[in-house]
């Protein structure tokens, strides 16, 4: 069976589920069961009240009928009437069938009974009072008309039951749900704090609750700590490895500038600055794994900061399509400065042109820079976000060439915010389009 739609309209979130759970079984037991006691219990009592006040009736009518009148019959039945708190009268006009009112559920069978013990019911009126039975009966010596008090032949007040009930189940689920949500949360603080450390934050956690939420929590943190422990040791070899290189690469430097063959020496020196820059690039990389921490930032301010540098080292590159509020969002802001610097500074080595966009989404704020150039065929996409691949160099003749860390870094980057970096192709430009996603 196919209950998939079900899903829909069941509540998501673990509050809603675990009162779900607790609440609906208890109360549709409770609602089922005191329905059919409540039914069964009132009818019962109601039957056998009635069937007093129908015994009473036979004695009055028999009182009645054995007068040679009416009128005599009434004024021998009144001590007796008079004790049993009936009235009785002659009857006005005819009375038209029975009336109740409908959710008056004891009256009927208040009639029934009436009916079912005595003969000559005309006709009984629950609804002209609440309070009293009216009923109209054809006696021997004519028709009469009864009336009583409507307790004489039904409990009275059936729902101070129920309310009894619905205000002590209110009070117990109340109670039940304090209960609930103290286990509860200690899994949603440590949902919170999985999803700020996939985010790239580190809050303070506390692993609390019950046993099993504790042990989870337990792996959590020792997971998070080696994630912890392996960037810093990744941090630590690169940037050691790259600060070291740079003394003997001075050295050479230093050598090559005193060496007599020019031909020979100009070669070295162009190797050694390829080195340079290959070792200024490792350094990059490995500072982009210090977590600053995030700041509000204006995307659209950054965006538009990273496209006048650009432009000011003679880029074509343009900011268009911003969303109309200028917003703030939490990011750290040097990474994303040099993330979307990367992506920009690709554009301008594999392009001529270049366009950058900037949309908020409710929760994400996206980046977008699209070229005019090549772009990257889509099996080539995940390769070239890989750290040191550069893609064929056939394509990037003239055009210098990189370490083919940017785009790597640019991923990371945006995995720390929890987001994803997109490549496709650009339908305005029909180069590349890059995507920085970051979630806010
Ligand atoms: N806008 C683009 N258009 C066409 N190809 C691109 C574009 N951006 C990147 N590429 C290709 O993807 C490869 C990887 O890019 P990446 O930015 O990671 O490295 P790089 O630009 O070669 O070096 P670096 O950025 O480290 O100086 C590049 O070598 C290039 O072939
Ligand atoms: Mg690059």
């Amino acid at each position: 069976m196919n209950l998939d739609w079900l899903k829909r309209y069941m509540p998501r979130g673990l509050y809603g589920r675990a009162a779900l759970i607790l609440i609906v079984p208890v109360a549709v037991l409770v609602l089922v069961v005191s329905l059919i006691f409540i039914q069964r219990h009132f009818e019962d009592v109601t039957r056998q009240l009635t069937h007093g006040v129908v015994l009473e009736l036979r004695e009055v009518i028999e009182l009645i009928e054995a007068q040679p009148d009416l009128d005599a019959g009434l004024a021998a039945s009144r001590s007796l009437t008079d004790t049993l708190g009936m009235t009785v009268h002659t009857a006005a006009e005819p009375l038209s069938g029975d009336r109740r009112v409908f959710y008056d559920v004891s009256g009927r069978e208040v009639i029934d009974t009436l009916r079912d013990g005595l003969d000559g019911v005309r006709a009984v009126d629950l609804r002209s009072s609440s309070r009293h039975v009216r009923v109209q009966i054809g006696t021997e010596r004519g028709p009469i008309d009864v009336s009583f008090r409507r307790q004489r032949a039904s409990a009275s007040n059936p729902h101070q039951f129920i309310v009894l009930m619905a205000t002590i189940g209110m009070f117990m689920t109340g109670i039940a749900f304090l209960y609930l949500r103290n286990q509860l949360r200690p899994i949603t603080r440590m949902a919170d704090a999985a999803e700020a450390f996939g985010k790239g934050r580190v809050v303070h956690y506390k692993p609390s609750g019950a046993l099993e939420v504790r042990s989870a929590g337990r792996a959590f943190l020792d997971m998070r700590g080696r994630i912890l422990r392996q960037i810093e040791q990744r941090t630590l070899m690169l940037s050691g490895v790259s600060h070291d290189l740079r003394t003997p690469l001075t050295r050479m430097k230093l050598t090559l500038s005193m060496l007599s063959d020019e031909a020979e020496a100009d070669e070295l020196r162009r190797d050694v600055e390829e080195m340079e820059q290959l070792i200024g690039a490792f350094l990059d990389f490995a500072r982009s794994d210090q977590l600053e921490d995030p700041e509000p930032v204006e995307p659209v301010a950054l965006a538009r900061e990273v496209v006048e540098k650009a432009a000011r080292h003679g880029g074509d590159v343009t900011l268009w399509q911003t969303p109309a509020a200028e917003e703030t969002v939490i990011l750290r802001r040097a990474a994303i400065e040099r993330a979307l610097g990367n992506l920009v500074g690709n554009a301008q080595r594999y392009a001529d042109r270049a366009l950058v966009s900037v949309e908020m989404r409710e929760r994400q704020v996206i980046f977008c820079v699209e070229d005019d150039g090549p772009g990257i065929p889509e099996d080539l996409r995940d390769e070239a976000m890989k750290p040191f691949s550069r893609l064929d160099p056939a394509r990037n003749q003239d055009r210098g060439s990189g370490v083919g860390l940017g785009l790597a870094i640019a991923h990371d980057i945006a995995r720390r915010h929890g987001g994803n970096l997109r490549l496709g192709e650009s339908a305005e430009m029909g180069g590349l389009k890059v995507e920085l996603v970051l979630a806010r």
